[in-house]
């Protein structure tokens, strides 16, 4: 990072971050993308691409977008989101197609876009079947709406199930993948589109106050992240299962890094654990999650493994 060449990136001018762009474009089999400092601006600027005021973005209830993004898609683009219920954060096509409502008259909001997430963090970093989203996809095209591919994990979907990073590019017309996550960059995502789409988000993210300047060191660490740690992934997907084995959970349920653990005292056993030196998080009144990631090794997870069996009496 410190020997990072450094330019100006709100001009464009960062030539590490250039790279780092043109590098995710090309994996994703998309014309560019735009370094963003958060995962949460990448989706506010692709669902600002795809949806004007006044219309929808439809999405699974415990989408990112839709809970943990503070109301930005209605604060800061005055567009509203209706969802569908789905245990595992999947796509339920027959229930987005009563949902899809893109034309009732001057009575009801028209819906522009889809949204989908994958892996589905709060579903428990559940992988979204590459079948699924070619089907979603093709239905969208059928109407007319867009997809929009919420890929802040994509990397742990890619590695869990073999699916190259350009079949599922393919299935959105906008995408947010994000470096800060199992990836393990201190910071970045990126917005994934079309040129005009990123060219237009360019303008946006200054708007809202996101354009950086000397940006290449941050994403010659995303270039490192890129090189080294995505293969290691399924080291975090072992280390979910050994949680997962311990703490009584149904291993068809973990996917990928993440554990949730359905628990009335989600919060004391959130404190106990913190008090044992482990840290995890509820993710609902009801919900604990666990995370597996680079700065975890195998002893180190069960270690923490036998702790939190142990807070849960599993
Ligand atoms: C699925 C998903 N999308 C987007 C984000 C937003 O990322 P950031 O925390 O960088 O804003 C997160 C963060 O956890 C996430 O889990």
């Amino acid at each position: 990072m410190a020997a990072a060449e450094v330019g100006d990136d709100v001009y464009a001018e960062d030539p590490t971050t250039n790279t780092l762009e043109e590098r995710v474009a090309e994996l994703f089999g998309h014309e560019a993308a735009l370094f963003t400092p958060t995962g949460s601006l990448g989706n506010v600027l692709a669902v600002r691409s795809l949806v004007q005021p006044g219309q929808e973005v439809l999405c699974e209830s415990r989408a990112h977008i839709a809970r943990a993004e503070l109301g930005a898609h209605g604060a800061f683009l005055g567009v509203t989101m209706r969802t569908w219920i789905h245990e595992r954060g999947q796509i339920d096509l027959p229930m987005i197609q009563r949902l899809f409502a893109p034309d009732m008259g001057p009575f009801f909001v028209p819906t522009a876009a889809i949204s989908v997430e994958n892996t589905h963090n709060f579903a428990g970093g559940a992988v979204l079947p590459i079948e699924d989203l070619v089907a979603l996809k093709s239905y969208a095209e059928s109407v007319g709406a867009q997809v929009h591919l919420d890929g802040a994990r994509i990397w742990n979907a890619h590695v869990a199930t073999g699916t190259s990073l350009k079949e599922y590019g393919a299935i959105a017309d906008v995408m947010s993948v994000c470096l800060s996550k199992g990836l393990g960059a201190p910071i970045g995502s990126l917005l994934v589109g079309s040129r005009d789409t990123v060219a237009e988000a360019r303008v946006w993210r200054k708007r809202f106050g996101g354009g950086m300047r000397q940006t290449g060191m941050l994403a010659a660490a995303g270039l490192h992240a890129l090189e080294h740690h995505v293969d290691r992934l399924a080291d975090d997907h072992a280390h979910a299962h050994i949680l997962a084995d311990a703490c009584g959970v149904d291993p068809d349920l973990v996917d990928t890094n993440i554990v949730v653990v359905e628990r009335d005292d989600a919060a004391a056993v959130v404190r106990q654990a913190a008090e044992a030196g482990v840290r995890i998080a509820t993710v609902g009144p009801t919900t604990v999650r666990m995370v597996t990631h680079l700065g975890v090794d195998r002893e180190q997870t069960e270690r923490a493994a036998g702790i939190v069996s142990g807070i849960l009496g599993a």
